[in-house]
């Protein structure tokens, strides 16, 4: 834990060679708040990867996990790309394989297969489109197919599968960690201890969860929901960055976190000063092979491509 001055005197150092490296920060909201403090753009996983695209700047420092860095230099492949900590994985990303995908093809020849960006390049190449969680409804409905194979979170694609119920899905078994932690109990106890709070939830919660919400999604969404609802208090379901922020840029309000379990670890690795050392260093980049870039870009850009 930094102290306010080496908060300070890291933050100074980051911006002062930010401009010199040509750099361009991007974080996650559920980075921790003193990163998205020095970021040029903060974002949920869609925004951020439509910035990683347009980006004009040398190099591109991703502060959130490997999957989301992964996208950014697959959609900007000129670009050199690096993550502050390359062990920042996703645990629901590690959760499904390319051969769990083609085996899944191979029993619904028919299914178009939609890949939630929280996925491996390997996975994402063996799809038809990307999808995150702000956007996944209208991928699923872009698509002329009526079966859908849903990869990997079962929750989201749940929740998805709902909202259009003309299709037919196949969900695969993944599941965020630190979402599926949420119970309805937990719900119900939070709702008598503040009444009248509105409760904001991420669509990587389970079922009987996501019933009890007044709202569900990406951290984007929940944080517009937030500002723009004329309400005082809400309570919400999802890690607990997006409260920091909540709470920091918006304080007129008041927001309780549902679950102190509301913490993603790997999101939780990236420190100031690693993002300084990414700086120096300019590392860990991003390696691909042009084959690995080629073969995961359509899926991605077909998302990003979905107006
Ligand atoms: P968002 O796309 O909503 O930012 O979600 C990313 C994520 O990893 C949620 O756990
Ligand atoms: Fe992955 Fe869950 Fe962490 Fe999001 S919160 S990065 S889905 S483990």
């Amino acid at each position: 834990m930094n102290t306010p001055d080496e908060i300070k005197a890291l933050s100074d150092e980051i911006l002062r060679l930010k401009k010199e490296k040509d750099a361009l920060i991007l974080a996650h909201y559920y980075q921790r708040l003193e990163i998205q403090q020095v970021a040029d753009i903060f974002g949920d996983s869609f925004e951020l990867a439509k910035k990683a695209k347009a980006a004009e700047n040398r190099l591109i420092v991703f502060c959130g996990v490997s999957f989301m860095a992964e996208s950014a230099k697959i959609l900007n492949p000129t670009k050199k790309v690096v993550i502050p900590r390359a062990d920042a994985g996703c645990r629901m990303a590690n959760m499904v394989t390319p051969e769990d995908v083609l085996k899944l093809r191979a029993e619904y020849p028919d299914a178009a297969v939609v890949c939630y960006v929280n996925s491996s390049a390997a996975t994402k190449a063996v799809s038809d489109i990307c999808c995150t969680s702000s956007n996944a409804i209208k991928v699923v409905r872009s698509l002329p197919n009526r079966r859908i194979i849903f990869v990997p979170d079962k929750n989201l694609g749940a929740y998805v599968a709902k909202q259009v119920p003309e299709k037919e899905f196949i969900l695969h078994s993944g599941f965020c960690p630190t979402h599926r932690n949420i119970t309805a109990d937990e719900v119900d106890r939070a709702r008598s201890e503040h009444p009248g709070a509105l409760f904001a939830v991420h669509p990587e919660c389970e079922e009987e969860v996501l019933a009890k919400a007044d709202f569900i999604g990406s951290t984007s969404q929940i944080i517009d929901y937030c500002v723009r609802t004329d309400a005082p208090e809400f309570i919400i379901g999802t890690e607990v960055g997006v409260v920091d922020r909540l709470a920091f840029y918006h304080p007129e309000k008041k927001y309780h976190l549902l679950s102190p379990w509301l913490v993603c670890s790997d999101m939780k690795k990236t420190e100031l000063s690693d993002v300084l050392r990414a700086l120096e260093t300019e590392s860990s980049e991003v390696v691909m092979s042009d084959g690995e870039i080629e073969a995961a870009r359509l899926p991605l850009e077909r998302m990003v491509a979905i107006k």
